[in-house]
Formats: C-alpha cells, sequence, structure tokens
C-alpha cells in the first residue's frame, strides 16, 4: 500500500504535476522513490483491449455491446459480465477499465448508440451499477463514462450542450448518479463535450458540485483522451488525472499555474492524492504492468458471453404463417431440406462497433458458418447455400488474409516498419501482416517510435474472378501506392506524399478521402501491390487501409431472391458495418445502406418462410417489418452480440435458446418521428462553440411517442418470447402510502403462469403514470421491472418493488429531489406501448 501523506511529501510540485499526466497512451509515471507505480488502463466497455490495437491487440473475451446488455433487462447477468472483465482486466495487467458508457439513446442514429445501455436513465443506471460493483471486487477500478451529455459525436470535442435542469438530473445524470451511489464507482471519465459553456473535463459543477459534494464520490476522474484543454480550469474542477501522453495541460503548465496562484498547491495535492486512492484500491504497488498481457479462453466464460447474447436478443416479430401452419421461428429441424443464407452480414463478424470500444476477440465466426457447422451435426441431410444479394461497403472491402500473398508467397503482406517518417529509411523490423488494415494507437512494435514512423507493406491479391478490380487506400498520413498486373503498367493509386487529399471522418476525422485505381485482373493471376506510408499525426494514432472491390455478378440480386425462393428457409442477414455505424461520426440517416431493404422485400415476397436477422447496434428503419403484405413474418436483433454472436443466434434460430431480450430503446418507424432529431445537428455561430439544445427535455424515446400520439415502429421494453405466459391479477402492498413512509416501498405481486408448452421468458415492466402532476411530467416512466423464465406448465410470482425514487422528480426551485403527494398509476405492462398494458394500481401519495 502506499502510504498517501508519505507520497506527497516526498513529491515535489513538479513531480506532483507531472504524476498526474499520463506518460503512454494507458499508463501513468511511476515515482519510484516515493513507492508509486504506474497505473495502467484499458478500453472497455465490451471487453479489455490491453495495450494493443487491431491486429496486434491481445486476443481477449468479447462480451455483447452495450445496447445488447441492455435489452437483457438483467442486472445479475451484468454483475456477472461485470465480474468476467474484473478478471480478464486482473489478466491484461490493468488497473482501471474505461468503462461503462452510460449515455442515454438521445438519437437512434449516435455513433455510439450501440455502446450505451437505453434511452432509460433507470434502466441503464441499475445495469450499470451491477456492471460496476462486480468489476471492482477484482480490484479493478472502473471509469463511469462520458460524464456527461456525450450523446452525439458531431463535433463532439467541441459542442456545447445546452440541457434544461430536470432534463439533466432526471435522465442524462441519473444512470451516473446510480453508478456512483449504488454502485460505489472509483473512477469517472469526463465527457468530451462542453456543458453550458464548460468543456466537462473543466466543469466544477459537474466534477466537484454534484459528483462528489452531493453524491459523495470519493474516487478519481480522468479526461477522456485529449478531452481537456486547459490546467487552470480543469484542475480547480477537480479532474484528477489527464489522458494521454504526451503531456499537454498538466505538468509544466500546472506547476506554471501553481507558481502564478492560479491553482493552490493543496489543490494539486487533491488531484494526486485521489490517484494514489486508485492506485491502493486497485493495488498497484503489488500488480505490475510490466508482466506480460494474459489471454485465457476459457469454455465458462464462452458460455456466459453466449448465455449474455441469447438474454439480450429481441425478438420483434414472430408472425403465424398460414402456408406453414405455425410461426415461422423457431425453425424446425424435422424435414428441413435446405436454408439460403443471404445478406453480406452472414459472412462477416459484426460483432462489436467500431472504434475505442473494439478489441480482438477470441474467435471470429460469421453467421453461415455457425449455422453450416450446428446444421451438419443436427440435421446432416440439410443443405445451407449462400448468396450475398448485394453490397454495403462504404469503401473498398478490406482484403481476407488467403487472398494476400507476401513476396515469398506467404499468406498475408510483408510489412517493413521504418523509425522515420522518411518511408524510405532502412527496413527496422521486417515483418507480415495478416490484414489489409493497419491501425496503431501509441502502440507499435517497441523499437518503433509511435509518433514517427513509417512503413513499407508489399505483396500481392489474388483475384477469384476476371474483371476490373477496384483498389482502394485510405491513410491518416502521406501515402503512395502502385498497383501492377504482370504484362501491364503499374497503376498509381496514390501519390501523397505531402498529404493534399482532404480529411475526411474516417479514422476520427485523421483519415484522408479513399483514393481508388482500377485494374483489369485475372482469376489466380496476382495483382502485384506497392505501398509507402509514414504517420503525420502528433498523438500516436495512425492507420492505412488498403481495399479491393472485386467486380459482381450483374444478377447478384435476382440470384438471392431466387435462391430464396427454392430454399425451405431463407434467412436474410441485413445490418451495417462499421463504414456506416462506429464511434467517431453519427449515422446520416437510420436506412440499412444499400439495397437492403429491398433485398428483405423481395425475399420475403418469394419465400413465407423468411427469416430476417438485423445486425445493427443501433435502430434502423424497418418498412418490410409492419405485418404488412410484402412484411418479413419473423425479424430477430442480437444488436452486436459479441464473440458468441453467431452461436448464440444460432441458438435461438433452431430454438435451443429462448430469444431474451427486450427492447433498451424506442424503435422509431422513420427517423423524422424521433423526438431530438430536429435539433441533433449543432447549431453554429460565428463567435462560440456549436451548441446543441436538448428541446425535447424530459421527453426523449418513448416519452415523446406517448405525448405526441405517433406509433414508432417497435416500442421500448417490445420483446417476444417462444412460450407464453398468462399474467394474474396484481397484488399491492399498499394503495395509500405517506411520503415518508415510500421509503419502505410498494410492492406489487404479479403472478405468471405458463400456458404453452417451451419455456416463457417474461419481464414484467413497471412504469409510474402520475395522474395530475404539480409539473409536467412524461405519461410514463420506467421504474421497476422484473424478469422471469417459466417452465411449462409452471407458475412463478414476480415482484416489482416502488421506493421513494419511483415517485420522485427533480424539484428546480428547491434544487433537491422531492416527491409530490397526489394520485399515481403504477402501470404494469410488457413494453411502453399504451395499447398492451396488463394492469394498473392507483395509489395514493399523502
Ligand atoms: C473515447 C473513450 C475511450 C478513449 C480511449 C476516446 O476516444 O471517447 O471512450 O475510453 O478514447 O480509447
Amino acid at each position: 500500500m502506499i502510504d498517501i501523506d508519505a507520497a506527497l511529501a516526498s513529491l515535489s510540485l513538479d513531480d506532483k504535476c507531472r504524476l498526474v499526466a499520463g506518460e503512454t497512451n494507458w499508463r501513468t509515471k511511476a515515482f519510484p522513490e516515493a513507492g508509486i507505480p504506474q497505473l495502467k488502463m484499458s478500453d472497455g466497455p465490451t471487453g479489455v483491449r490491453g495495450e494493443g490495437h487491431g491486429s496486434a491487440g491481445t486476443p481477449g473475451v468479447a462480451v455483447p455491446a452495450g445496447i445488447a446488455l441492455g435489452a437483457s433487462w438483467d442486472p445479475d447477468l451484468l454483475a456477472d459480465i461485470g465480474g468476467l472483465l474484473g478478471t480478464e482486466a486482473v489478466r491484461k495487467r490493468a488497473h482501471v477499465l474505461l468503462g461503462p458508457t452510460v449515455n442515454l439513446h438521445r438519437t437512434p442514429v449516435g455513433g455510439r448508440t450501440f455502446e450505451c445501455y437505453s434511452e432509460d436513465p433507470e434502466l441503464s443506471g441499475a445495469l450499470a451499477a451491477a456492471y460496476v460493483g462486480a468489476v471492482q471486487k477484482h480490484g479493478v477500478a472502473v471509469t463511469v463514462k462520458h460524464f456527461v451529455c456525450n450523446d452525439t459525436e458531431i463535433d463532439r470535442m467541441t459542442v456545447d450542450v445546452d440541457v434544461d435542469e430536470r432534463a439533466l438530473r432526471e435522465l442524462y445524470l441519473r444512470p451516473f448518479e446510480r453508478a456512483v451511489k449504488e454502485g460505489g464507482a472509483w473512477g469517472i471519465m469526463s465527457a468530451y463535450n462542453r456543458l453550458d459553456g464548460d468543456h466537462a473535463a473543466e466543469n466544477r459543477r459537474l466534477l466537484t458540485d454534484i459528483l462528489r459534494d452531493e453524491w459523495g464520490f470519493d474516487g478519481f476522474v480522468v479526461s477522456d483522451w485529449f478531452g481537456v484543454h486547459e490546467p487552470v480550469g480543469a484542475a480547480n474542477a477537480g479532474l484528477s488525472l489527464e489522458m494521454p501522453a504526451p503531456v499537454r495541460v498538466y505538468g509544466q503548465r500546472l506547476a506554471d499555474a501553481v507558481e502564478r496562484g492560479d491553482v493552490t498547491e493543496e489543490t494539486v495535492d487533491g488531484l494526486v492524492s485521489d490517484l494514489l486512492v486508485v492506485m491502493n484500491r486497485t493495488l498497484a504497488d503489488e500488480r505490475s504492468c510490466d508482466e506480460p498481457e494474459e489471454s485465457i479462453d476459457d469454455p465458462v466464460e464462452r458460455a456466459l458471453t453466449r448465455r449474455a447474447a441469447i438474454a439480450g436478443t429481441v425478438l420483434l416479430r414472430n408472425d403465424h404463417v398460414d402456408a406453414l401452419d405455425r410461426p415461422v421461428l423457431p425453425i424446425p429441424l424435422d424435414g428441413l431440406g435446405s436454408v439460403t443464407v443471404i445478406g453480406p452480414n452472414a459472412v462477416i463478424d459484426r460483432s462489436m462497433g467500431g472504434g475505442s470500444a473494439s478489441l480482438t476477440p477470441f474467435g471470429h465466426r460469421t453467421l453461415l458458418d455457425a449455422l453450416t457447422d450446428r446444421l451438419a451435426t443436427r440435421s446432416p441431410s440439410t443443405t445451407v447455400g449462400y448468396e450475398p444479394g448485394v453490397r454495403i461497403d462504404r469503401l473498398t472491402p478490406i482484403v481476407r488474409r488467403n487472398q494476400l500473398r507476401t513476396p515469398d508467397g506467404e499468406p498475408g503482406l510483408r510489412l517493413e516498419y521504418v523509425n522515420s517518417r522518411d518511408w524510405d529509411a532502412p527496413t527496422a523490423i521486417d515483418t507480415t501482416t495478416t490484414s489489409s488494415m493497419l491501425r496503431f494507437f501509441g502502440t507499435t512494435p517497441e523499437e518503433i517510435d509511435a509518433l514517427a514512423f513509417g512503413a513499407r507493406v508489399s505483396g500481392s491479391f489474388i483475384p477469384e474472378v476476371d474483371g476490373p478490380h477496384v483498389i482502394g487506400v485510405v491513410s491518416t498520413g502521406p501515402v503512395t501506392m502502385t498497383a501492377t498486373v504482370e504484362g501491364q503498367h503499374p497503376v498509381v493509386v496514390v501519390d501523397d506524399p505531402d498529404m493534399r487529399i482532404p480529411r475526411t471522418r474516417e479514422f476520427f476525422g485523421y483519415g484522408g478521402e479513399e483514393s481508388t485505381a482500377v485494374v483489369d485482373a485475372v482469376a489466380g493471376e496476382p495483382i502485384a501491390i506497392s505501398v509507402k506510408w509514414a504517420t503525420a499525426a502528433d498523438n500516436g494514432f495512425a492507420a492505412l487501409r488498403i481495399g479491393v472491390r472485386s467486380p459482381d455478378p450483374a444478377d447478384l440480386f435476382e440470384q438471392a431472391v431466387v435462391a430464396a425462393q427454392a430454399a425451405d428457409v431463407a434467412v436474410v442477414v441485413v445490418g451495417t458495418n462499421d463504414e456506416w455505424e462506429t464511434e467517431g461520426f453519427d449515422r446520416e440517416t437510420m436506412d440499412l445502406p444499400g439495397r437492403q431493404n429491398e433485398l428483405v422485400e423481395a425475399v420475403a415476397a418469394a419465400n413465407p418462410n423468411t427469416v430476417v436477422v438485423v445486425n445493427a447496434g443501433s435502430p434502423v428503419t424497418m418498412d418490410w417489418a409492419d405485418g404488412g403484405p410484402e412484411s418479413a413474418s419473423a425479424v430477430v436483433t442480437s444488436f452486436f452480440a459479441g464473440q458468441e454472436q453467431a452461436e448464440a443466434m444460432v441458438d435461438v434460430l433452431l430454438g435451443d435458446a429462448d430469444p431474451g431480450g427486450r427492447l433498451p430503446t424506442t424503435y422509431p418507424a422513420r427517423l423524422a418521428d424521433h423526438p431530438a432529431i430536429d435539433n441533433h445537428t449543432p447549431t453554429y455561430t460565428e463567435s462560440g462553440p456549436p451548441s446543441q439544445r436538448y428541446a425535447e427535455g424530459l421527453f426523449i424515446g418513448h416519452r415523446h411517442y406517448e405525448r405526441s400520439g405517433i406509433s414508432p415502429r417497435f416500442w421500448f421494453g417490445h420483446g417476444l418470447s417462444y412460450g407464453s405466459a398468462e399474467w394474474g391479477s396484481v397484488e399491492v402492498s399498499a394503495t395509500e402510502v405517506s411520503v415518508d413512509a415510500l421509503e419502505g416501498g410498494i410492492t406489487l405481486t404479479v403472478p405468471v403462469t405458463n400456458d404453452s408448452d417451451r419455456d416463457a421468458t417474461v419481464v414484467v415492466q413497471g412504469y409510474v403514470a402520475p395522474v395530475a402532476p404539480p409539473v409536467e411530467r412524461p405519461d410514463r416512466e420506467l421504474k421497476a421491472w422484473a424478469k422471469a423464465v417459466v417452465a411449462p406448465g409452471t407458475s412463478t410470482a414476480v415482484t416489482l418493488d416502488f421506493g421513494t425514487d419511483a415517485f420522485h422528480h427533480w424539484d428546480e426551485s428547491t434544487g433537491a429531489w422531492t416527491v409530490a403527494p397526489g394520485e399515481y398509476d403504477l402501470v404494469i405492462a410488457p413494453s411502453a406501448d399504451p395499447g398492451v398494458e396488463h394492469d394498473r394500481i392507483r395509489i395514493n401519495v399523502t
């Protein structure tokens, strides 16, 4: 244990100011003479990535993305997942896990909607509290992020959020409050954006008044990466640590601010002590981060991530089809002759979202592989076919290893690192890359200077078909590339040594526009490629992406429809990929990319036995899911469900598991219906930062649809089970309670009886609906819920507890939570859809 007082006494002012800034991308600086070790952090939140990036990352467990965990509605499951991630963090020698992400789904198009749990503050808060407590049991700190209102990727570093106090308290702060008060979080990450004019990292009201003084937080606050701008504001606000290196704000600038008297040394001592406290909590002086990261692929952990994926899989529709005389799902194996799998996402592993939440997972299964293998053992006479049907790539596709050859004829490409931005410098490391995408974030082979290096990439691409192939390249730095087919002149794909190509949204805005060139290729005859590339940004972020688009048959779409018609069952996998949905930018539309909507309609029309699997991390437009004549009868989504996504989806499709999820967010019919869309894009003025007004106030998500009478495509809370259950009459512990006695809670008991021959998953949801509130309130707010799996022929009783928090609202006049006496209905329902209420119990709060 570090003796905090002694350590503080032995550090000079300069040392202290240096300690509160990063030494690398993921570590703080050690002061061995003061007994202070390095503190290592890792992303988060859907696995523990460790210090490597991309193909250089140490493989680890990838659990379902936040939205999929949100769809489980199960805090106990989140505790299991948190426990697993705590174990993983210890294996990866990390003391701090950068997560969970608890921003709300303010819009369906946020680039990080997939990473956050829900549109609902209580669901998010309960799940976060369970996750946090479980991670920390392993002596690993969390940083609940991004504090607060980082709900868009548009101008995320500069945007100034303008939100009313009640909405801030009742919605956006609430998951953080629960993670701190109930979960006991040891860390918080400040957001990139501003709130009321000040950057979150320099916002004293957030970091001290609310977080520490009101909520009693006693941990450390880390800036989001590069998200702190000015030492005086940050130190006085209570920002404990600037990340990552190189030091830009704390360090010498902070020491100078102390010398000037703008920050007191006592304040700096407070920041240092925040950091030493977290080091002690995480036993940083006993757990050295210099030990190698460890990868353990444990079958028990795989089973847990699979269970989690199933628990978050939402069956959106499953109609009874007359021609089949049953619902489409699950697919019966009896007499199953053939299945056609359709869609580009069936053959990629799109099980996690892009950006900082991604890692190298154990296993890269595709749905096509998982289904083919399972049917081979379970139903050997069933044939499985595949048709892409459409393409959805925005850029030329990254190339698979088996289509690449090094100059020595091995799979992959030759990669020569040079220790200079001069790409013609002598080779420092001669190696092979198995992917045509290279990404670095401060982490390069040890001998290579992560801030200034270059690379030469060479080898060839082996075409599988004849015809024009489009070769593309996207780079964050200077680049030149040629492609050559033997016997032809080399084709220049790009020649940009001075980085004149305009930057775009690729690679967080560091990437240039894609450059392309066409070569005429013959199947089997190599296209030689030669690339020279160097880094540019001084923050260690660098990437090179090489892609090849092969020609498609003219009837790609029609072939899929014909195959669907001939098969017993068609499984269409639609979705996004990380060119459309990722950290770094918001989507411009909720529509599926490419001709995927048309594809679903054509396949569903060709075969009534069609299942649509939606593989997207946030809502998409699904006009074909409305029950109309050209509708798909069975629609299921597991969002981005982690490393076991494919196996879990096959479990559900074949009926080995019940789809256990309920939507944690409302699916609008059209993006234009959504409450925050009109003011999603910030307002720009000549002076001052872009401003984003949260004009919808308290009415985000389902609350808006109830108030406006607009029907969403699918309501918050919606989800079907293969089994069915009868909900009995609700019993209530009291119908008249004084405000003071509310803390003891009101308990509702709901008997649930399975009346089918399959397991039934139920999520009994309890909404509070104030009858005549003295201030404007949403029609109903989720305050309690219970999930149960009921076996055929059995009954259970679930209980829902409503305490003071279930009735309170934020009183702006007193600046505190308050419960207004009066009547409230407790609504028991399977979703937020006002049309499907089970019961309503009136309570008089006196
Ligand atoms: C993200 C954080 C992440 C950090 C480190 C930032 O861009 O906003 O969520 O933890 O990078 O990767």
